[in-house]
């Protein structure tokens, strides 16, 4: 490693507010393909908090100086130092000035998709999260909050929409050029990351909203010419989170207008700017025929999100980055209360664990774990990751958890009291919930500060004559990456102990409870819990409804975990007993090369299936089984992923087979009547036709096959279409070519539906998919300029394809390698997401492990590369 010319890494305790602030920016912008000029007109002035006397320092990225003058004087060459990634005003007067900048850009060529950019010859913006520096100098920290006027001028012909945030001041031509302009302004002073800004011909839809208040808002889509018929779920979904978040937590919108467009080239998902969220179009744009349920229940929980940030995020903005998480984990924490409210509670939840234990458990057990709060970044887009969001998210559940509804919603208020129109930290954020319900919360706020899934070992004793169960608790909290020791948390664990009949006993703690009703409160290593007048032997229910994330193990045996999968009144518990079973069970068959013992999991979900009581959504979540990356996990050294991948095809197989009568007699039942629509109650009944269909095919039961062809050609949406191809292109090998082709004549020239076909392809387990995938990177549809398309071929090969991407020889890892270097120089951001598909080396038998060793080492000592790749080589390789 060439240390010498290695930045530093920034620390959280370095931490110091800004020199200067920005009061107001007013910003002209003429658009032109190749050659953009920015002049931005800055209202500065000393901060009475900063150190006295200092220079303004703004920041810059690949800029292009113009032109720079102070208080309507250009500056003397002397007087300042610009480089493309700053600008120094070397000795300004000590008083509020008014600095004026001209930049010039070149958005075609802009791949990094950071900054201004074009997308389809759309001009849009991302700043989020260091991208306003690569518009003008400025200082790009989000403690400095401006009020921001634009002047947003561009060819009428070229870009006859023009949009930017806040409210439109004006607009109209710029005569006798065939140019016009608009100007747009926005009266909440925000930091830069929230600025954006978009020209083009795009076609809209509107609705009017109006608040809990009377406002009127006029709410806009925008979308690709032609693409106006796809956005009324995202319109549907938009005004159902308005006003839910006006119900549960009494925000409401703040400007006339709120406009969402939709492009195809984004890095992300989509962005929060005030009033302008910008959003990659896969989570806008749907229709039957070519969009999933699971992508419809995407763009409901996106939509939100966004529109949630502007009280969680924009309104109240973050001090440093260091603080991502007081906006995304809150954010994700309210999207999915949401999504909850909108659909099925405990579905909603099942399928968030899924998530959190997939991305975000397997982050921590690697060289990339990091804090919910980083002290220390190299790089901050690396840091949008699992463990801030979905883990950010669970530390705020666990907060309500702990301080149950009614306080949790104190706080809220509270926060939103105290810190609108400022730049907060975590700490403000607990000191609200502190202060509404006098809670000390100095132990939980380690969840923030301390890396790593604490594990839980608990071990239940039920005294018949005392008649008292107690549970013996102990938790450690694993080392990670520059933590070695770590103190105890404080882990609301939510319980219950399920009786004979299946029904709960009274939970009686012994000298009364610690917690709220049905959770106790684990604090110490280790810690006794007895319970009293437990006059049967109980069965304990732990970490109901996941209530901490954590790795739970218990000394439950696998009758007591069937009796859980068949009574346990909590339904995620429910499942998860089901899902600790067959975890077992992949686990001692992998590791014995041996076949799958798959008697106890045939006995649970049959009963599943057979419940008429349940939700068809849930027993659809019950019958699919653990993924590879899920038992990979759990065995955690020497994995050898065809292991894994053999027993579990050999287990669902033995599913498949075993109950194959109802399985088909459950596809048959299932069926949906009418029309399609996504709601949930009919998304539930598909998917659970759908796992069905997936267990008959692969056990070539049931005429699985035969089912599945029918499906595929006669489905009329792409929910079924698509996983009927699926099925077919995994478990019926006969019929995969041919649907494939099928599949891609119907929707040649529509990318979003063609990126499911990349994907797909690139999961397929067999030796041949390297070099498929090899192929595809040269099929005309495919470009390593788009994010989604990169994502869907090389992505899936990478982080959903476990046995070849970790194929023994070595050439899977080689590729996405290679790979990374050549999108390192068109989009670093993305190449390093890529890269971290690493992040698990580690854990692999010794012929996997030294090939990805070699191969990350091949990467890092590449000459060139961006900061993005390097940090992620770097702390990969630890
Ligand atoms: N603020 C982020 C978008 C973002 C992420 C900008 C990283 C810059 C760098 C946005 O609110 C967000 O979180 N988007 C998520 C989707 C969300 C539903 C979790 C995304 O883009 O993946
Ligand atoms: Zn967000």
């Amino acid at each position: 490693m060439p240390s010498t010319t290695e930045p530093q890494p920034i620390l959280l305790s370095d931490y110091r507010p800004p020199d200067w602030l920005v009061d107001t920016v007013e910003l002209d912008v003429r658009l032109h393909p190749s050659a953009t000029r920015i002049l931005a007109r800055l209202s500065m002035r000393p901060n009475p908090a900063g150190r006295a006397g200092s220079p303004i320092v703004l920041d810059g990225d690949e800029l292009v100086l113009k032109a720079v003058s102070l208080d309507g004087r250009a500056l003397a060459g002397t007087a300042y130092v610009a480089t493309p990634s700053a600008l120094t005003i070397l000795a300004p007067p000590q008083q509020p000035v008014l600095l004026e900048i001209e930049t010039l850009l070149d958005p075609s060529a802009n791949t990094k998709l950071m900054g201004l950019y074009r997308s389809s010859g759309t001009y849009c913006t991302q700043c989020e999260a260091e991208g306003f520096r690569r518009i003008t100098y400025f200082p790009d920290r989000p403690d400095v909050l401006s009020v921001y006027t634009t002047r947003i001028e561009a060819e009428r012909a070229e870009a006859p929409v023009l949009l930017g945030n806040g409210n439109l001041q004006e607009s109209g031509e710029v005569e006798g050029t065939g140019r016009h302009y608009a100007v747009w302004h926005d009266p909440f002073p925000k930091p830069c990351y929230l600025f954006a800004l978009v020209g083009g011909r795009l076609d809209r839809i509107t609705e009017p909203f109006m608040t809990a208040t009377g406002k009127e808002v006029e709410l806009g889509i925008y979308v690709e010419p032609g693409k106006a018929g796809r956005a009324g779920y995202a319109m549907d979904a938009l005004k159902r989170s308005m006003r839910w978040d006006e119900e549960l937590f009494g925000c409401e919108y703040d400007l006339d207008v709120f406009n969402i467009v939709a492009v195809a080239d984004f890095n992300m998902g989509a962005m929060e700017n005030k009033g302008l969220n910008v959003f990659n179009d896969k989570y806008v744009l749907a229709s039957p025929e070519t969009a999933t349920d699971a992508d419809y229940a995407n763009i409901e929980a996106i939509i939100a999100h966004e529109y949630f940030h502007n009280w969680t995020g924009n309104r109240i903005t973050c001090r440093d980055w260091f603080q991502l998480c007081l906006k995304e984990g809150l954010t994700v924490f309210r999207d999915q209360e949401f999504s909850s409210d909108q659909r099925s509670r405990a579905v909603k939840r099942i399928a968030d664990v899924r998530l959190l234990k997939s991305h975000q458990f397997a982050e921590d057990a690697g060289p990339l774990a990091h804090p919910v709060r980083p002290a220390s970044y190299r790089e901050i887009n690396n840091f949008y990751t699992a463990t801030v969001y979905e883990k950010g998210a669970e530390v705020v559940r666990m907060l309500k958890t702990l301080l149950g509804e009614e306080n949790f919603r104190s706080g809220m208020d509270l926060y939103f009291e105290r810190h609108d129109g400022t730049a907060a930290t975590i700490e403000d954020f607990l000191t609200c919930f502190q202060d509404a319900t006098g809670t000390d919360l100095s132990q939980f706020a380690l969840w923030y500060a301390q890396a790593g899934t604490p594990r839980l070992e608990v071990a239940g004793h039920w005294d018949a004559a005392g008649a008292t169960f107690t549970l013996d608790v102990a938790q450690t909290v694993p080392a990670t990456p520059g933590q070695i020791d770590k103190q105890p948390m404080l882990i609301p664990l939510a319980l219950g102990l399920v009786g004979e009949d299946g029904r709960d006993l009274p939970l009686q703690p012994a000298g009364g409870s610690n917690g709220a009703p049905g959770v106790v409160l684990v604090s110490e290593a280790r810690q006794r819990f007895v319970f009293e007048n437990v006059t049967e032997r109980p069965r304990p229910s732990l970490n109901r409804g996941f209530s901490a994330p954590v790795k739970l193990v218990t000394d439950l045996s696998t009758q007591d975990l069937i009796f859980l999968a068949r009574h346990d009144a909590d339904p995620f518990n429910r499942f998860d007993a089901a899902q600790t079973l067959a975890l077992g069970v992949l686990v001692d068959a992998a590791r014995a090369g041996a076949t799958p013992d798959a008697a106890p999991l045939v006995e649970a979900l049959g009963a599943v299936l057979a419940d008429p009581a349940l939700d068809p959504a849930f027993i659809a979540q019950a019958l699919s089984v653990p993924s590879e990356g899920d038992v990979a996990r759990e065995i955690a050294r020497d994995v050898d992923p065809d292991a894994i991948h053999a027993a579990r095809l050999a287990l669902r197989r033995a599913i498949g087979s075993a109950l194959a009568e109802p399985l088909a007699g459950a596809f048959e039942r299932f069926a949906v009547p009418g029309p399609y629509s996504p709601d949930a109650a009919s998304a539930g009944r598909r998917a659970l036709r759908n796992a069905c269909l997936d267990l008959l095919a692969t056990a070539g039961a049931g005429d699985g096959p035969a089912r599945a062809l029918g499906l595929f050609r006669a489905a009329d949406n792409m929910t079924d279409r698509f996983v009927a191809l699926s099925v077919l292109a995994h478990a019926v090998p006969a019929e995969r070519e041919a649907a494939l082709a099928d599949f891609y004549a119907m929707f040649q020239g529509d990318p979003l539906v063609i990126d499911k076909w990349f994907a797909l392809q690139a999961q397929i387990a067999e030796p041949g998919t390297l070099d498929r995938v090899r192929t595809l990177t040269a099929h005309p549809a495919f470009a390593m300029t788009n994010p989604n398309r990169v994502r869907s071929l090389i992505g899936s090969f990478a982080a959903a394809n476990q046995t070849q991407f970790h194929r023994a020889d070595g050439a899977g890892y080689d590729f996405v390698a290679q790979t990374v270097l050549t999108l390192d120089a068109i989009n670093p951001q993305v190449a390093a997401r890529l890269l971290a598909a690493f992040r698990s080396w580690r854990s692999l038998d010794a012929p996997r492990r030294e090939a990805a060793e070699a191969a990350l080492q091949r990467v890092s000592r590449t000459p060139g590369l961006s900061p993005d790749v390097a940090d992620i080589a770097g702390r990969s390789l630890g």
